[in-house]
């Protein structure tokens, strides 16, 4: 299979009534177990980083990993900037040779928003790579200090933002954040529903973890075609090294690393059946 653009994926997606699975990885053993686990359910999956990770996760390190595993891998695997937010960093990751870039302008006004992602468009497209925009305002945040406050996604606004910008997939909020809800969300599937009747881009979810199975099929079943999951990875590797280094008194680093790809790989693959209508 090969290395493709996250808009093959979420095209194909969308004639199938499914979403892709976007996976953020920050470390050979996350990159290992999430195409392990897309290799084995057969499903293609998008692998991501997003550039306020980079500190923990250096762009020349991850890149060469994330791209090479793509290309090797039995099933079309794209890679994905996550949360661009500035165009260096863009600009980097086409380098690199992604496939696919976000840019994060949410917290801009909205003329603004546009004419920055306009000029992202047009630099990916010399790469040939895709482009994700977001509107509105998730909640939580992506690894720094600032928790933003959710604003939904207005659905007219998208159309507008959609036309002009010439994105090939749009993050929404509908209620979503990102990390570990305090309580499980209330997501506005109302909103959803009149945004994909509206908007003919794919539409995106943001701050999958913590989300249920059934609101992952009803978001799914209203148009979602791309559903991001970082914090129940690094969750998962998290635990599953625990588990290991707390029942022996030496532990072994080759034991640690696949626990910790086995962590990511379980997790990713229940995500994966669940977004594929398994
Ligand atoms: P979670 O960390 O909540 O899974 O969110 C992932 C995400 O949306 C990355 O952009």
């Amino acid at each position: 299979m090969a290395l493709v653009t996250v808009k093959k994926l979420v095209d194909s997606a969308e004639r199938q009534g499914k979403a892709v699975g976007a996976f953020s990885v920050g470390n050979m053993e996350m990159v290992m177990g999430a195409v392990a686990a897309a290799e084995d359910s057969g499903e293609p999956i998008i692998l991501q980083i997003a550039e306020k990770r980079l500190k923990n996760s250096p762009l020349e390190l991850m890149a060469p990993m994330m791209v090479s595993a793509a290309q090797h891998a039995r099933v079309d695997i794209a890679v994905h900037l996550d949360h661009g937010l500035t165009l260096d960093c863009i600009q980097a990751a086409l380098d690199y040779g992604f496939t696919s870039v976000m840019l994060d302008a949410s917290l801009l006004p909205f003329e603004e928003n546009i004419a920055m992602t306009g000029q992202v468009v047009a630099k990916a497209a010399r790469y040939g790579a895709s482009v994700e925009a977001e509107l509105g305002v998730v909640g939580g945040n992506e690894g720094d200090t600032a928790e933003h406050k959710i604003l939904c996604t207005d659905p007219q606004a998208a159309r507008t933002f959609c036309e002009q910008t010439g994105v090939d997939a749009l993050a929404v909020a509908i209620g979503n954040a990102h990390g570990n809800y305090p309580v499980l969300p209330a997501l506005r599937f109302d909103i959803l529903e009149q945004i994909d009747k509206t908007v003919d881009t794919p539409l995106v979810l943001h701050g999958g973890t913590g989300i249920t199975d059934e609101m992952f099929r009803k978001a799914v079943a209203l148009g979602i075609r791309k559903i991001n999951i970082a914090t129940a990875s690094f969750d998962h590797l998290a635990r599953y090294a625990k588990a290991y280094t707390d029942t022996v008194d030496a532990p072994d680093y080759f034991k640690l690393s696949s626990e910790m790809a086995r962590g990511v790989y379980d997790n990713v693959l229940r995500h994966i059946k669940v977004f594929s209508n398994r």
